[in-house]
């Protein structure tokens, strides 16, 4: 990033934007459709049983009411879709079980809106019901021990139970994360449309590629007669990663009208009809010597699933890398309870395993009465402890370093309970940030014109990820073109393969991949110019530079972009490219192009580990008398690579840091044990920060180069703002209080005395 004349870092408007706010751009239920038919889901009021009967009859009376599906009529005509994580999971239509609450048994499709609910509501199903198990420590929830797990690794480093007893400073503590659902302000949405035996779904999807790929496979047709388009994206974090059970039932109602169908499930419905955050439980313990060395660390995870799933996050895999630590143990168990299965929610890992870990660190320093920022300089490595492999880059410190002087960390004093102001008790907390740097396979056709334009297209996702934005700026970069030349298209499952946007690796995986395709265009045209003599003749071609709409020799020689096309047939040049990330084969390319997830993760390579880190400070004041908690400040900073538009990454990490605050303090989804339903499924009762909760919060960006994690040394920054934020939050609130907090959210009641 030493080249100033780069596009790549330089501040830049969405190119999206003016659509985004105008109302122009199209989210995929607003993509126009012939005629639709109205659908309205029909979901379980039990969580464990079965269907005995269905009484339709008031249902099939509602004025404008055409189609109700069921298990009875279409069960045998959709499999469930295949979890990204693999293995079972539970199932929705196909028969008469119920796994959950809330779970999908029947479609009303209507020629409104307003038909399908009253027509849905009023379907009358009577269930064989069982008690169901909700949660931990409900009656009859399985406890299992994962066995092994393609996906996810525990670790046996050393001999961590002779150290820990060895050691003379330790912690030992168990700590809780609650439930948490996603609240996308884009619905969970499905248009689907036949054109003859041709398929187009309208979904909102953070995998084009993966969702007609499953459906193909779900419904049993050729996954070439079904496109999936999902131009914008309202909201994903994860919730719509993967294929869920709807998407097949509205295709089948579509084919049985012939007619285009429309579902906006209703948002109550989001929280059963899509994936979540689990809870979790851990055991944490860590022991030091008396320099606050680590000797042990010792990591047990607990997660909530559903009965067939073994679904599981394994933060482990962040916690084991943490810190240089000689004995490290690992292990993840699942709780099967009758609920729907959880799946992705930002940094679905790191978010609830690194509460415990910073935590414990924060009361490690205070047993050490050390400061808790030197005590991860202690400890900090470029090596990682679980693999032994180097970091591609690691500034971890540099971050504690960055954000603790703007924050004025050196003011803090040590003593919980010290810092007051009025009524208010203050306290300063922090907490390490990380999370691992994923790159998928990609590819992009670009086309360049003599009228200084160029087209990308590709099949990426734009989330709210700026992706449209990150992928202009790198053709226009690699093109020698302003940023506002280029016109992307994405988010059509027919475009050259992408990945998933997930993972934070989008911006690494399609940058990369256009980046590619760019370079092979600038050689292929520099070659067309060389031959075509005058001025270039002689000169070696790969030499020749793209700028200013022209190309341009090292000696000066240069010939704008319209001369060069004029002998150009149509007066454009297309090309392919791609990118294979480090550690793949061309097979996983191919696996792409089958919708399968083909990742490169931070946590798998062979040469190095790659992650990006961060730092939090927050300051929280607790109410002296009412308990009341409240977060004027909150400072971190990031060491994320090659950051290609600081503009809408500093709205990422602002946007994780705010999240993590919210999971500190506000967002827990509650379970009524009885019936294991959740009772706050709604925007007004699922407690998530308003304006007035948000004081001051400050992103800093620490630059950092890195020429081992990918081509362009992007790292991601999609999840690394939220990861620690739970537990820098929680050791302000002990810094203030002097109570430690080991079950979030943190509570007024929890601090009264
Ligand atoms: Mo994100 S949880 O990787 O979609």
């Amino acid at each position: 990033m030493t080249d100033m004349n780069t596009l790549i870092g330089k501040p830049a408007v969405r190119i999206d934007g003016r659509a985004k706010v105008t109302g122009e751009a199209l989210y995929p239920s607003d993509e126009a459709v012939t005629n639709p038919a109205w659908a309205f889901l029909v979901t379980s009021a039990i969580a464990k049983g079965t269907i005995q009967s269905f009484d339709l009859a008031e249902a099939k009376s509602v004025a404008g009411c055409i189609d109700i599906l069921t298990y009875q009529n279409v069960g045998g005509a959709a499999k469930p879709p295949k979890p990204m994580a693999g293995g079972k999971t539970t199932t929705s239509m196909q028969s008469d079980k119920i796994w959950h609450d809330g779970q999908i048994i029947g479609v009303v499709v209507a020629e409104s809106f307003e038909a399908a609910r009253e027509a849905a509501q009023a379907v009358r199903v009577t269930y064989h019901e069982e008690k169901p198990s909700a949660t931990f420590d409900s009656l009859g929830v399985e406890e299992e021990k994962r066995g092994k797990d393609p996906m996810h690794e525990d670790f046996n480093i050393g001999d961590a139970a002779k150290a820990f007893d060895a050691a003379p400073v330790k912690i030992d503590r168990h700590y809780e994360t609650p439930t948490q659902h996603h609240n996308p302000i884009e619905l969970f949405t499905t248009t689907c449309a036949w054109n003859g035996d041709k398929l187009t779904i309208y979904e909102p999807s953070q995998f084009v590629m993966g969702l007609q790929h499953s459906i193909a496979q779900q419904i049993g047709i050729d996954p070439d007669r079904i496109e999936v388009i999902s131009r914008f994206v309202g909201g994903a974090f994860g919730s719509k990663g993967g294929a869920t059970s709807r998407t097949a039932w509205i295709a089948l109602a579509a084919k049985r009208l012939n007619r285009p169908v429309k579902l906006v499930a209703a948002r109550d419905q989001g929280f059963t009809i899509a994936t979540y955050r689990a809870e979790t439980r851990h055991r944490l313990r860590l022991a030091a010597d008396r320099d606050g060395k680590l000797q042990a660390l010792m990591h047990e995870g607990w997660e909530v699933t559903s009965r067939p799933s073994d679904y599981n996050v394994s933060g482990t895999e962040t916690t084991a890398r943490m810190y240089a630590c000689p004995n490290i143990l690992t292990a993840v168990n699942l709780v099967h309870a009758d609920r729907n299965t959880p799946g992705f929610m930002r940094a679905p890992p790191d978010t609830p395993y690194m509460f415990p870990l910073e935590s414990a660190m924060d009361e490690l320093a205070y047993a050490l009465n050390m400061d808790p920022v030197e005590l991860r300089r202690v400890n900090d490595t470029q090596t990682d402890p679980a693999k032994g492999l180097p970091f591609s880059s690691r500034h971890l410190m540099k971050c504690f370093d960055t954000a603790g002087e703007r924050f004025g960390w050196k003011q803090r004093s040590m003593t919980p309970g010290s810092m007051k102001d009025g009524d208010w008790q203050v306290g300063w907390g922090c907490a390490s940030a990380a999370y691992p740097s994923n790159i998928s396979p990609a590819s992009a056709l670009v086309t360049l014109t003599g009228q200084g334009t160029a087209l990308v297209k590709i099949a990426a996702q734009e989330i709210g990820n700026g992706a449209y934005t990150v992928i202009a700026i790198t053709a226009a970069d690699r093109l020698g073109l302003p940023v506002d030349k280029v016109t992307v298209e994405l988010g059509a499952s027919d475009l050259p393969a992408a990945g998933l946007a997930a993972g934070s690796s989008h911006t690494a995986s399609i940058c990369n991949a256009v980046s590619h395709a760019c370079e092979d265009l600038r050689l292929q045209l520099a070659q067309k110019a060389v031959a075509a003599n005058a001025p270039f003749a002689g000169q070696d071609f790969a030499s020749l530079k793209l700028e200013q709409g022209a190309l341009v020799s090292p000696g000066g020689a240069r010939q704008p972009l319209s001369t060069i096309f004029q002998t150009i047939p149509g007066g454009k040049l297309t090309v392919y490219g791609e990118n294979i990330p480090t550690g793949l084969g061309p097979d996983s390319m191919e696996k792409l192009k089958k919708g399968q997830m083909a990742m490169s993760s931070g946590t798998g390579r062979k040469d190095v580990t790659a992650y990006a880190f961060g730092a939090h400070f927050v300051e929280v004041w607790v109410h002296s008398l009412t308990r009341e908690i409240r977060v004027p400040r909150m400072v971190s900073a990031f060491a994320s690579g090659t950051i290609v538009n600081p503009l809408t990454a500093h709205s990422q990490y602002m946007g994780g840091m705010i999240w993590g605050l919210s999971a500190a303090l506000h967002e827990k989804t509650e379970i009524d044990l009885n019936a294991a339903r959740y009772t706050n499924d709604n925007i007004a009762e699922y407690l998530i920060p308003v304006n007035a909760d948000i004081r001051s919060v400050e992103v800093i960006m620490v630059p950092e180069d890195d020429n081992r994690v990918n081509p362009m040394g992007i790292k991601g920054i999609g999840e690394v703002g939220i990861v620690g934020m739970n537990a820098a939050v929680a050791n302000a609130v002990f810094h203030a209080t002097g109570k430690r907090i080991y079950r979030l959210p943190i509570r007024i009641e929890d601090l009264l005395a």
